[in-house]
């Protein structure tokens, strides 16, 4: 209920009390939703990079099929790239804003996405299995500058019957610890997603949702928060990215694309070729990886590691953790690694 409420307050979706489910965080939703939807062997489509979307296909037994996205389209997918793989498949798994990128789509750029699933819906019989969307906002609330959220039901009422929200308190309420997340959708999905947590027993404890049903529905306590997270975040976010930006302008072959929202940045660095102090040539991007960490003791998380291809040389640098004083050091600790190689 307090969460059918959020939704009224927060955004246009109108969700009744049965159409949404708690459970101990996003995880195990996410996990209901593929295994509600998908058969084994059933096509799954997805972007890469992205979080986690090979693990839950691989628990569904699904066939993956995962389209790499460009830098020049801030790392989302756009409808012509999905386009050629929609006809087989039963799942597409999108998230936005987007983990690990810290970008989100643009109102065009997910319309023309939902065309393709309302068009590929149309042409299937009545007895061919549906095309559903997962949509996973859970950083929605953590949207930067002109950077606005967007989703499949608002901006088409009838994908309403083909959509799978997942959304909780771990990102934007920084409550990771505290595990409760909802999904919410057509009614019969959400019930058999019911039937399968219950088998696995991954319901949120019953302290934390009482205590998330009154904080959800105190207004006047969470958007306080909620406003001062995102100014946080947002400083944190920009003062990486211009750190970055002044690298590259050195000379320097990095480069960062700039933050939308989330807690992401996503930051190039093309060392392959280069050459360490100790006579090290830097040939992949692990060696990238390890020698920034060794190095200048900063750890940055490769796109591989999200599905994108194995000599992608960008990465997702996430300002969870760090605090605006330290941003400058480690901006300098860079510069340094940088300076040594040859
Ligand atoms: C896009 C996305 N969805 C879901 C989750 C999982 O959230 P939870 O901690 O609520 O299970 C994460 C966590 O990293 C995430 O990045």
């Amino acid at each position: 209920q307090a969460v059918s409420s959020f939704l009224n307050d927060n955004s246009s979706l109108d969700y009744a009390a049965d159409d949404i489910l708690i459970a101990g965080g996003a995880r195990p939703l996410i996990y209901a939703t593929f295994k509600a939807l998908v058969d084994p062997s059933d096509n799954v489509l997805f972007p890469v990079p992205s979080w986690n979307n090979n693990h839950y296909c691989h628990l569904a037994e699904a066939n993956q099929i995962f389209v790499e996205t460009k830098a020049e389209n801030n790392f989302m997918p756009t409808a012509a790239e999905l386009k050629p793989h929609i006809s087989t498949a039963s799942l597409i798994a999108l998230c936005s804003p987007l983990n690990p990128t810290g970008t989100a789509f643009t109102k065009d750029g997910l319309k023309e996405i939902c065309e393709l699933v309302i068009e590929e819906n149309k042409k299937r019989g009545a007895g061919e299995k549906p095309l559903y969307i997962l949509y996973d906002q859970i950083y929605w609330a953590l949207t930067y500058g002109e950077t606005k959220h967007y989703d499949p039901v608002s901006l088409f009422p009838e994908l309403k019957d083909y959509t799978i929200f997942v959304d909780g308190l771990s990102k934007a309420f920084a409550g990771t610890g505290v595990r409760v997340g909802w999904a919410f959708g057509p009614r019969f999905i959400i019930d058999k997603m019911k039937s399968i947590l219950g088998h696995v027993g991954a319901w949120a404890p019953k302290a934390e949702q009482v205590a998330t049903a009154k904080y959800l529905s105190s207004q006047e306590v969470y958007q306080p928060y909620l406003t001062n997270f995102r100014i946080q975040l947002q400083q944190r976010l920009d003062a990486y990215y211009d750190g970055f930006i002044s690298l590259k302008k050195e000379g320097f072959n990095v480069d960062a694309i700039a933050p939308q929202a989330a807690i992401y940045l996503t930051v190039k660095l093309n060392l392959i070729g280069k050459t360490t102090e100790e006579g090290k040539k830097l040939a992949t991007t692990p060696d990238i990886t390890k020698y920034i960490l060794d190095d200048g003791k900063i750890a940055l998380v490769p796109f591989s590691a999200f599905g994108a291809s194995e000599d992608s040389v960008w990465y997702r640098l996430s300002v969870g953790t760090t605090s605006m004083p330290d941003i400058d050091g480690l901006i300098s600790n860079l510069r340094n690694s940088l300076m040594k190689l040859s």
